[in-house]
């Protein structure tokens, strides 16, 4: 099973909400590609605080498309689902799992508030085929995926999210990731201590 968790990045997270998120609620939708989602705790996390930053009707124009590779072919039911186990929700901060997670009555298992289920939309998706899942996309998220690449896919996939991206938006990528050098024409750093990039041009 993939290693992820909830909040595992709350820095670039709040890069997002600080640097991203003004310029892109000024857009009628905010169209965001998770990609390398795993079982859901990043798009979930991401989607809690976009919400926390907006208000309810404008969140409802947040749609998280988030895809992943999947070869055990369970990351669908379990976002769909929006259930885990308490290990899982342990991180996340008391206040905001107190808003936005419930029990189901299964003991040690939580749900996610529906509003929140509602803006993620789980497809089974291969980035190496380099064909996006969509594009106009304002913010592409692709964190821990792409250091299981080689340096020649990992720039193919670069090129696809950039095409994928609608003009000013906005790549995020883990904190170890760098952006290939040739590939730094195509995008500007906008916070310092994050990967958080903005499409250039
Ligand atoms: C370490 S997890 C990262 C999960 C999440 N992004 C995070 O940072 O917590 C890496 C994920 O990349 C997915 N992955 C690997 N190769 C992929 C590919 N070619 N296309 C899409 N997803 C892929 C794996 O299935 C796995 O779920």
């Amino acid at each position: 099973m993939a290693f992820t968790y909830f909040f595992r990045d709350m820095q670039t997270l709040e890069a997002i909400r600080d640097h991203a998120l003004p310029a892109l609620k000024s857009r009628r939708y905010i169209n965001i590609w998770d990609a390398g989602c795993a079982m859901g705790p990043e798009p979930y996390s991401l989607a809690i605080v976009l919400r926390e930053s907006m208000g309810r009707m404008i969140f409802r124009n947040v749609k998280i498309y988030a895809t992943d590779i999947d070869g055990s072919n369970l990351f669908g039911k379990i976002i769909r689902d929006g259930e885990y186990p308490g290990e899982q929700v342990r991180r996340i901060p008391k206040e905001i799992f107190a808003k936005y997670f419930s029990s189901n009555g299964k003991p040690d298992h939580f749900i996610i508030a529906d509003e929140i289920k509602k803006s993620v939309e789980y497809q089974k998706h291969d980035l190496l085929t380099l064909r996006p899942v969509r594009n106009n996309f304002g913010l592409i998220v692709c964190k821990n995926v792409l250091l299981h690449f080689k340096e020649a896919e990992r720039i193919n996939v670069i090129n696809m999210f950039h095409e994928a991206l609608s003009e000013g938006g906005f790549l995020a990528v883990e904190q170890t990731q760098k952006i290939p050098e040739k590939m730094k024409d195509l995008f500007e750093p906008v916070a310092a201590n994050v990967q958080l990039f903005r499409k250039k041009g």
